[in-house]
């Protein structure tokens, strides 16, 4: 079943991230659902082609997708999709090429798998659990940087950044001053799989939704990453705050954002 299910997951990442590379150059409509929080037509068009593809080979599965935002349940089934159509919608919405799709397979509750689809550069990072973790179906592994002045690290900032701006720019500049280099690509799924494969050596955020990360998680922790919340916690989807990392660097990412 597990192969099904990543055919059917790929194939949809696919189809969905060129769907967004074509609508990349057009003029984007623009509606908000918060102050800076952005949708666009795409992250519609996005979901729904995503869906479609997914329900027309498992139509019992139960589905989480962030332009829905409720749980949308099908039948009595132990299966679950996890959707983001389009995550980087600020990047996308202003042309800057840095976003992805993202799409996780839930069974009894544990992500068994997770595709993440950069259409620009045509990278496709997936991961079965227990089987491992590909970039274009090649082996990824996390880097063996053991030493923060080495890394370069990355973060991200919730759309209700405001709300706790003092403490998370407090910890922004922390780790500025301590990491080789700290970067803001925007897309939170792709800073994930960065991670994974290598190159980052470390990520955190906070207040992700579970179409987020769902994906990239099980890409890290497949690719022989560590993620945690900020105090060390395990981490689950519904978690407040996110740390990945190449395990060698966890402790140090931890004690930097501790305050
Ligand atoms: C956002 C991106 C961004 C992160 C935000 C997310 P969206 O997702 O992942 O990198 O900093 O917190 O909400 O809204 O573009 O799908
Ligand atoms: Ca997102
Ligand atoms: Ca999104």
């Amino acid at each position: 079943m597990l192969q099904q299910i990543q055919q059917t997951g790929r194939e949809a990442a696919l189809a969905a991230g060129a769907l967004l590379r074509q609508n990349f150059t057009r003029p984007q409509q623009v509606r908000l659902k918060g102050r800076h929080d952005p949708v666009t037509e795409s992250d519609f068009q996005s979901q729904h082609l995503i869906i479609q593809t997914l329900s027309k080979n498992f139509p019992d599965y139960h589905f989480l997708a962030e332009e829905t935002g409720t749980p949308e349940n099908r039948g009595s089934s132990d299966g679950c999709w996890i959707i983001d159509p389009l995550d980087g919608t600020v990047n996308f919405s202003h042309h800057f090429p840095m976003f992805a799709v993202s799409i996780a397979f839930q069974w009894q509750g544990e992500v068994v798998y997770g595709v993440v689809y950069d259409p620009m550069r045509e990278e496709l990072f997936e991961a079965v659990r227990g089987q491992g973790a590909w970039l274009n179906r090649h082996p990824i592994k996390v880097s063996r940087v053991n030493d923060l002045d080495r890394a370069l690290v990355a973060t991200g900032f919730p759309y209700s950044v405001i709300e706790g701006l003092d403490i998370t720019i407090r910890r922004f500049s922390r780790m500025v001053a301590q990491a080789q280099g700290v970067r803001r690509p925007g897309s939170a799924a792709l800073d994930l799989c960065y991670v994974a494969a290598g190159r980052f050596d470390g990520f955190w955020e906070e207040a992700l939704k579970p179409w987020d990360t769902a994906a990239g998680v099980l890409i890290v922790q497949a690719a022989g990453g560590q993620i945690s919340t900020f105090d060390g916690a395990g981490f689950d989807l519904n978690s407040k705050n996110i740390v990945a990392s190449n395990v060698l660097l966890h402790d140090q990412i931890l004690a930097v954002l501790r305050i």
